[in-house]
């Protein structure tokens, strides 16, 4: 007999509702592995930021927020990507059950943190999307990282996906505005959605040329230590 389902009839759950039990439990289980992978990657970026604080007065990051997908976000995606449901499947064919969004100040912050996380020995690189030097068509600009982090158990360590998205303050402004406008109204039951869209984009347009404005101000004031 397995161990949780031992556990679960220990504690007198009718024998009919144990494989279920012991089910919720593994994917409970997982959700929680998922959600201390984040916390490794949250430290080490807020350890980044305390160094870089105190050492040159250089905040690279604004703030850092982090989400674990919700079940049935992840049972929607696997199914309309036509795999199966289920804890393994989860695991394999997912890479954004576990998310980091990273806000920096200036566009060269994002690389160099970018950088710098993808360079820690514990850390495996295993996809990267730039969105800011190819914007989605719609204007969307971020640059996304897929890493694989280990997390130690008392049984040893689990490898973990996370997605990292780090973006500026101005990219985020958009993306955040742009997804509450989606999620309010799909864009296409509106007559003149190719309108409404091309005005978003000329608005990310705006957003773009402001940073690279902010970024270059920087540069002439000179509050710029380059990360090695
Ligand atoms: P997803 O199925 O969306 O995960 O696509 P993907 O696996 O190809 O990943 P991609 O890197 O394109 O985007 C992943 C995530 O980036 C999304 O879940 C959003 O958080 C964010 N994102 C991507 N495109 C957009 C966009 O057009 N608008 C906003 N607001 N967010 C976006
Ligand atoms: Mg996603």
């Amino acid at each position: 007999m397995e161990k949780e389902t031992r556990y679960l009839q220990n504690r007198l759950l009718p024998d009919s509702a144990a494989p279920l039990f012991s089910q919720a439990k593994k994917f409970e289980e997982l959700m929680m592995v998922y959600s201390c992978a984040i916390r490794e990657v949250r430290t080490k970026l807020e350890v980044l930021n305390d160094e870089l604080s105190v050492r040159y007065n250089r905040n690279p990051i604004e703030f850092i927020k982090t989400r674990v997908k919700k079940p049935v976000s992840i049972a929607k995606k696997l199914e309309q990507r036509g795999f199966e449901v289920s804890i393994e499947s989860v695991q394999n064919n997912l890479n954004d059950v576990a998310g980091v969004r990273v806000i920096c100040c200036f566009i060269d912050d994002i690389y160099d943190v970018a950088r710098w996380l993808a360079k820690q020995d514990d850390i495996k690189l295993l996809e990267v999307k730039d969105y800011i030097r190819h914007p989605k068509p719609n204007g969307y600009r971020s640059l996304h990282l897929i890493v694989e982090i280990p997390v130690f158990f008392s049984e040893g360590k689990k490898k973990m996906k996370v997605e990292v998205q780090i973006r500026t303050i101005a990219m985020d402004f958009w993306a955040s505005l742009e997804h509450q406008l989606r999620y309010k109204k799909d864009l296409h039951d509106i007559e003149d959605s190719e309108a409404i869209g091309e005005e978003l984009r000329q608005c990310a347009e705006t957003i773009a040329k402001t940073d690279i404005q902010m970024q270059s101000i920087r540069e002439k004031i000179g509050v710029f230590t380059e990360l090695t």
